[in-house]
């Protein structure tokens, strides 16, 4: 009996073992449901991947092969097979109407992979969850610095998987700041890693014109073009009238053409968004003509030029709108979304609609006569007569029409879509009134937030953790949730001057957006989340992706004891962290005293420095907050 038992325990043991020599890393965003079996799954040096007669499981499989070829420099094969044929990857397109839109069935058994779903989107997704089974090394690409992993081995696994919502986007302002065609496909590249679809391409605002309009070439000649400028964008010196425009860029038609085809290779639609009527100083320096307010304009450089008033409402120092009183600009428009709609094969077309300072049609007698004539009461109504011209052109052109949530104001026709970004409000008036709603709030989606503390991060006037990103709830409890189609965040790139930090700002903070946008409302869970956040920093790392460690720095908030004496209250958003501090100007390490309760600051102390460390390793960043800074903060 002795001997039965010993060798019961002594094979558990070994299947412990066993199990846990076998990768077993769950993706991002986590699968609906996914079951680890015993056995392991090991890469052969010779690869076959059976892809049918489909075409695009065709180009899929090309892409994986290079993944795989670049990763394990092992041989691999694309065959298309039958349906009995064996290989190492299967892909098979079924009628199987248990496989959701987008969804899949995953299954890596010891000696092969089958990837099933009723779409090719689904194929592509199952593939993603595949590539995040193997260890990071996966990711390699030719310059990375990580070494190549020879043992390519995963646990046998069953992913059933299909997404929340039909929209999972991310927009990227190019206006900004100009990214280049080869930037936006490798940003569209990782996007796609982690399941989203949507591109929300901001092509134009103030500072920028991106997008070849034909027919109206000074767009781009003078639109696309402004001082080349570095530092704290929005409080540069204005620039001289005769200044070199030399910073800016655009995409001709054949460029934007490619790009759409490589996102549609990557399961991406691209909604491509011309700002109208505010944000328009790019397309008024081109064609002054559309605005209300003669004069000679220049693209905005960075140079302070609307007010925010804390509390009040804001106003233009120039008028940078398209004047609604014009019919000059509905001929404008209808020229753009022609070729706009002729690009973008998306059903959507977004015409912005926020944010439009109105102090100058205010003073403008052919809006006095307008608002006459068509009987609109105030400027919110002016306002909304534009938006419903504007949506009328746009629906002549086969698209359907979205817009930030101030299309609401002044009345808003149907079938327009509203994406909700002053919080969630908008988006929930939307759905009252039977608009379908993307759900974009500042509050939680906001990827150009810092996201840590301000004494680390590059500044920016409002701050977004990764935490409160994961705690991002689309569905409102009171709204029908058939009319959220999902949701989006946003990359505002003002202070993003390059592509590095264009992917700081964006990873992991996108990770939590895929996850929430994808996996069921019940699955989440947040310590879960952070170990495979870490798992995927390491993806990253091989892929050559920069990405915020903010999430390891301590979250500090400063009160007062009695009035006078100041206290600092830090946390982590990780569990697992000491943070170890000082208050005497030296840098702490892991033996200087680790925080446990709220600190009373000394009364000279001049400044505060804290690190966090897991395993007596530094983790987080040296963080330095002067005490003068510290009391600025006083709640
Ligand atoms: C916005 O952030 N102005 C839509």
């Amino acid at each position: 009996m002795k001997k039965i038992i010993f060798s019961i325990a002594a094979l558990f043991i070994l299947f412990i073992t066993y199990s846990q020599s076998v990768f077993t890393g769950l993706p991002i965003p986590k699968p609906v449901s996914a079951v680890h079996g015993i056995g392991r799954f090991l890469l052969p040096h010779e690869i076959t991947i059976i892809t049918g007669k489909n075409t695009e499981l065709k180009k899929i499989a090309n892409r994986l092969a290079i993944q795989f070829r670049n990763a394990t420099n092992y041989k691999v094969t694309i065959k298309e097979g039958t349906a009995t044929s064996t290989g190492t990857i299967v892909f098979l397109l079924t009628a199987d109407k248990k496989i959701p839109a987008e969804g899949y069935r995953l299954q890596v058994k010891q000696t092969s992979i089958t990837i099933t779903a009723s779409e090719p989107s689904g194929i592509f997704y199952g593939v993603q969850s595949l590539l995040q089974l193997f260890p990071p090394q996966i990711e390699y690409t030719l310059g990375s610095n990580g070494s190549n992993s020879n043992d390519w081995t995963i646990s046998t696994t069953t992913i059933e998987d299909y997404p929340r919502f039909a929209w999972r986007g991310l927009m990227l302002d190019v206006s900004r700041h100009f990214f280049t065609k080869k930037e936006v496909e490798d940003y569209i590249d990782e996007m796609s890693k982690y399941k989203f679809n949507i591109l929300h391409w901001h092509l134009t605002d103030d500072q920028g014109w991106r997008i070849e309009i034909k027919s109206l070439p000074k767009l781009t000649s003078v639109g696309a073009w402004r001082v080349d400028k570095t530092g704290t964008f929005g409080t540069f010196s204005t620039p001289a009238p005769d200044e070199p425009r030399t910073y800016g860029g655009y995409y001709t038609q054949e460029d934007i053409k490619e790009v759409v085809q490589y996102a549609k290779d990557r399961y991406i639609n691209i909604i491509p968004e011309i700002d109208i009527p505010g944000h328009s100083l790019a397309a008024i320096a081109a064609y002054p003509e559309l605005s209300c307010t003669p004069g000679n304009y220049q693209v905005n450089s960075g140079e302070q030029f609307m007010v925010w008033p804390s509390g009040g409402h804001f106003y233009g120092l120039i008028d940078n709108t398209l004047c609604p009183a014009n019919e000059k600009v509905y001929d404008f428009l209808d020229k753009v979304f022609t070729e706009v709609a002729q690009l973008f094969p998306f059903d959507y077309i977004h015409m912005g609609g926020d944010e439009t300072a109105r102090n100058f049609w205010e003073k403008t007698d052919a809006i006095k006569s307008l608002m006459q004539k068509e009987n609109l009461q105030n400027l919110d109504e002016v306002q909304s007569y534009f938006v419903k011209r504007v949506q009328a052109i746009i629906n002549s052109k086969k698209k359907k029409m979205i817009g930030w949530d101030e299309i609401l104001e002044g009345g808003l026709v149907p079938n327009a879509t509203v994406m909700s970004w002053r919080g969630m409000k908008g988006g929930i008036a939307a759905a009252k009134q039977g608009h379908e709603v993307i759900m974009s709030p500042t509050d939680f989606v906001y990827l150009d937030y810092m996201q840590g503390d301000p004494s680390i991060e590059p500044p920016v006037y409002a701050s977004l953790r990764l935490k409160k990103v994961y705690d991002f709830e689309p569905v409102p409890d009171s709204t029908n949730p058939a009319l959220i189609k999902g949701g989006q965040a946003n990359v505002w790139t003002e202070q993003m001057y390059n592509t590095r930090h264009l992917q700081y700002m964006t990873w992991p903070r996108a990770f939590a957006v895929a996850e929430v946008l994808w996996s069921p409302r019940t699955s989440r869970n947040w310590d879960d989340f952070i170990q495979r956040v870490e798992f995927n920093f390491n993806r990253l790392d091989m892929a050559n992706v920069k990405y915020s460690r903010s999430l390891y720095d301590p979250i500090v908030s400063v009160t007062k004891k009695d009035s006078v004496q100041l206290v600092v209250t830090l946390n982590t958003e990780v569990k697992d962290l000491a943070i170890h501090y000082s208050f005497d100007n030296s840098f702490p390490d892991q033996f200087y005293p680790v925080y446990t309760t709220p600190l009373l600051v000394p009364k000279d102390a001049a400044t505060i420095k804290m690190i966090t460390y897991r395993n007596d390793q530094p983790i987080g960043r040296m963080m330095v907050i002067p005490v003068a800074e510290l009391k600025r903060r006083v709640k």
